[in-house]
């Protein structure tokens, strides 16, 4: 294979992706390449990225644990801490036990093929997230790929589904296009056809329902039958995945999962900011609320420019453009301008879009002036 060919073909077709690396914290503003930037690209969605109370309790873990955790979870790269963490995220998420993992990612591409086989047939959203595909593709079962929360659709598969091990995947809150799936219905098919809900609660946690996550939010209760999959990464600000679930599902999992086996431990540290997250959000629901608060005055704003957004309240907010130029010229325009909102281009959404993310750490006029940069930007050109 011949890859300067194929990187010069990315660049033809505008999807060329380059890294960029922060010269500072994680936060409401980053500096890249020594330019300050107001920053609405992150899934810090609370601004916890960077609070001194979770990194302090980092570098505590750090100092009695130190770095390198030195082998994997089953050999001797846990820790009390991990234990502990893993306390916290069933009790959180409201189920009998969890299991932590490297990351979302690795805790989609082992928990979803542990936990189905030959005979199980996988009935997963079109838009679920790539982390989710890639556990799907590890898996033996057989696939259905239904609409986008058409859950008509997923009814008429279950139906037809002669597996005895059903197993329904997808996201709460959908990553790139900041929609949230009908948890409380989606459950109740489950319960008719007998299948497993398995829910990637990545963006939901620590956002919907007081932090708990979208069955919290839907008011439905965990049960035998359902997977709460996570990540710490996000609305926590630190790092790691989990999956939260009945106690055979999690032991199962310990025995099964091929990216928690075969892999070295995140280090004490890590999961100690992740505990310290949890406390935070639990004694500190006001930054709940002002997110809340940033997400609709985000959504009126736009609304009022005359820019389409999604009709659920979440932190991503995507501006959707015709055209990967187009989507590539705003966000540099707006780049010029001093804020950094990501263009998300294929293969990762099918649609270019500016994917902008709301955190508790904005101000009102952050809002402003991102939604008049924008404004500026998209309704210029057109002038
Ligand atoms: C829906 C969803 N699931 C899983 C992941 C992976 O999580 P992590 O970044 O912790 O690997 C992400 C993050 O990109 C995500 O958006």
């Amino acid at each position: 294979m011949n890859y300067n060919d194929k990187i010069e073909e990315l660049k033809r077709q505008d999807l060329l992706r380059t890294v960029k690396n922060r010269d500072c914290r994680a936060g409401r503003t980053i500096t890249i390449g020594g330019r300050e930037f107001l920053n609405f690209s992150s899934n810090d969605y609370l601004g916890l990225a960077s609070n001194p109370v979770i990194v302090r309790a980092a570098q505590n873990a750090l100092m009695d644990f130190g770095h390198g955790a030195g082998a994997s979870r089953l050999i001797s790269g846990g820790t009390s801490i991990h234990a502990m963490l893993e306390e916290k995220t069933a009790s959180l998420k409201g189920a009998d036990k969890a299991v932590m993992f490297n990351s979302g990612y690795a805790a989609n591409t082992g928990a979803i093929p542990a936990l189905t086989d030959a005979h199980s047939a996988i009935f997963s959203d079109e838009l679920n997230h790539a982390s989710i595909v890639d556990g799907c593709r590890l898996s033996a079962a057989t696939k259905y790929i239904y609409r986008h929360n058409d859950l008509n659709q997923l009814e008429l598969l279950l139906r037809k589904s002669q597996s005895t091990n059903k197993f329904v995947i997808t996201e709460s809150v959908f990553s790139m296009d900041g929609d949230i799936a009908d948890i409380y219905n989606l459950d109740m098919l489950c319960r008719k056809y007998n299948a497993v809900l398995y829910i990637d609660d990545a963006h939901a946690t620590g956002v919907m329902g007081s932090g708990k996550g979208a069955l919290a939010h839907f008011n439905v209760t965990p049960d035998n039958n359902i997977v709460q999959m996570g990540t710490y990464s996000k609305a926590l600000g630190s790092v790691g995945g989990f999956a939260a679930a009945s106690e055979a599902v999690v032991d199962y999992l310990f025995n099964t999962a091929r990216s928690l086996i075969y892999s070295t431990a995140l280090p004490a540290s890590a999961a100690a900011a992740s505990i310290a997250a949890i406390d935070y959000i639990e004694a500190h629901p006001e930054l709940i609320v002002k997110l809340r608060e940033n997400i609709t005055a985000c959504r009126r704003v736009l609304l009022s420019e005359g820019l389409a957004v999604t009709s659920d309240e979440t932190p991503i907010i995507p501006v959707v453009f015709d055209s990967t130029v187009e989507t590539l010229r705003i966000s540099g325009r707006l780049l010029e301008m001093g804020i950094y909102v990501p263009a998300i281009r294929p293969p990762t959404v099918k649609t270019p879009r500016l994917r902008i993310s709301i955190s508790a750490s904005h101000e009102q006029e952050d809002i402003e002036r991102v939604v008049n940069a924008l404004s500026e930007g998209i309704l210029g050109s057109r002038k």
